[in-house]
């Protein structure tokens, strides 16, 4: 049997994933599941595992679930880590998205000066993760969620000893669905090729049975029929001719590059009756663990669908699947680039379509990108490395220059002021700098 470890696991999420094993049982025996969190998360991590324990006994699997505060305890002999935890909680988010609309620049939990803050604060713990694991499973796979979760993939495979992590994001997933939805078919009968980064991912063709309707599909975009595909990023229309013309499918995150004065408008709009995404989620939250209380639950309440990390469990549970089961099928992770995309230096990280075997995964030749967006993929890139350089060095002239290079803040004087600002306010989870 298989023994999985959940770093941060006290999230609201978890549910989903002890679902998704319970679903997968005949394929992959997995017998240990511990959920590791922190002091603060404590009585999280309890009303998770109390409901995660109901569940497994309603679906009569062997399951065993067991908690513990130390990492270290939970780490030695594992298959499989999977990291799902938030530096600072949600009030370091809140932070994240507050602070930069002040000034009237986007604030967002992974793009532009929230994002970048978010990767400063979560990589310095993802490398102490990954020296326990070298330690105490070094054999391991690392499964990361934990957002930016491009960047942190890539601290990982620059600094960290495992090569074995793999990036992992519901954007594709949802993206599926959502060409699934506008054909009425299901999503298993859909394949797209992602190429791209992070939140900054593309379909680059769509197949239906293997036949491809990428051309259909863009009509029906430009139609204004398929709607943000993650309950996080406001629905707004592309212009019919802009998505005609850029002929491949953009992911919804999109909208802060492409739209990005409608977004702050929205944002700001939000910002102005009090509450940003965040907050949103603070209640939701709330709601969320006060249902999981509930000694009568033993399976995942609908309502985890608010929130934007919908169906993260499936690529999870169906990565993990494939590699234990060394299955060959084709999933698009956040990986080692190996000369997939022509653009991106081989050793970056990119998101993009794989073939998933035991060896892990194999990045599906996609050659150059297209040349109107090539440009941007080839700057956040230039982004996120300058982002893990400060976040490993804690070099205030280089986060300056990744603040100052990301295209949603683009002034190096208002990047200054942001930056000064930020470091202030998360001074307590960014001990390098
Ligand atoms: P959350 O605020 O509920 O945090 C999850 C848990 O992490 C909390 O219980 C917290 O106590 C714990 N934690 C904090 N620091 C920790 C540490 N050092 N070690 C262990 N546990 C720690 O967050 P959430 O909303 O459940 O999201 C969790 C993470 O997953 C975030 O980073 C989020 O951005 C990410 N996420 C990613 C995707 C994706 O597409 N990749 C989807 C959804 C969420
Ligand atoms: C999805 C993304 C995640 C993101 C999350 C936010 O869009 O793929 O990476 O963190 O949703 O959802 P939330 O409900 O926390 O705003
Ligand atoms: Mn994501």
């Amino acid at each position: 049997g298989l023994k999985i470890v959940t770093i941060g696991g006290g999230s609201s999420y978890t549910p989903e994933i002890v679902e998704g094993f319970i679903r997968r049982y005949e394929e992959l025996p997995v017998r240990e599941l511990w959920l590791v969190d922190i002091e603060a998360g404590k009585e999280k991590l309890e009303i998770i595992s109390n409901l995660a324990k109901r569940m497994v006994r309603k679906a009569g699997v062997p399951i065993s679930i067991y908690t513990t505060l130390d990492r270290r305890e939970a780490l030695p002999n594992a298959d499989f880590v999977t990291t799902q935890f938030r530096i600072g909680s949600l009030d370091a988010r809140i932070k994240d998205e507050r602070i930069p609309l002040r000034h009237g620049y986007i604030g967002q939990e992974t793009n532009g000066a929230g994002g970048m803050f978010k990767a400063l604060r979560t990589i310095p713990v993802m490398l102490e993760i990954d020296q326990d694991m070298a330690e105490l499973c070094p054999d391991a796979w690392l499964i990361n969620f934990t957002n930016p979760s491009g960047m942190v993939t890539e601290a990982v495979l620059r600094y960290g000893k495992t090569k074995k992590i793999i990036g992992l994001c519901n954007v594709p997933i949802g993206m599926e669905m959502g060409v699934a939805k506008l054909f009425d078919v299901d999503s298993n009968r859909i394949r797209i090729d992602f190429a791209g980064l992070n939140h900054m991912v593309f379909g680059l063709s769509a197949y239906l049975d293997g036949n491809d309707i990428t051309k259909s599909v863009i009509d029906k975009i430009a139609d204004g029929k398929m709607e943000s595909t993650v309950k996080n990023i406001m629905n707004i229309d592309w212009v019919p001719e802009f998505a005609a013309g850029l002929s491949i499918i953009p992911c919804p995150y999109h909208r802060y590059y492409f739209k990005r004065q409608e977004m702050l408008e929205k944002e700001l709009e939000e910002f102005s009756k009090g509450e940003t995404r965040a907050e949103i989620v603070k209640n939701l939250e709330n709601d969320l663990f006060q249902l999981y209380k509930d000694p009568a639950l033993d399976s995942k309440p609908p309502q985890l669908e608010q929130r934007g990390g919908a169906y993260y469990s499936d690529a999870a549970c169906r990565l993990i699947s494939s590699i234990y089961n060394d299955k060959g099928d084709i999933q698009p992770v956040d990986t080692r680039n190996n000369g997939a995309l022509a653009g991106i230096s081989p050793d970056s990280v990119v998101e993009v379509s794989c073939v998933i075997t035991k060896n892990g995964p194999r990045p599906l030749t996609m050659g150059e990108l297209p040349i109107e967006i090539n440009g941007l993929v080839q700057q956040i890139k230039s982004f996120e490395r300058v982002v893990i350089d400060a976040a490993v060095t804690g070099d205030y002239n280089k986060a300056l220059l990744a603040m100052t290079i990301n295209p949603l803040v683009s002034s190096d004087t208002m990047a200054k002021v942001l930056l000064d600002e930020m470091l202030e306010a998360h001074q307590k989870d960014l001990p390098q700098f």
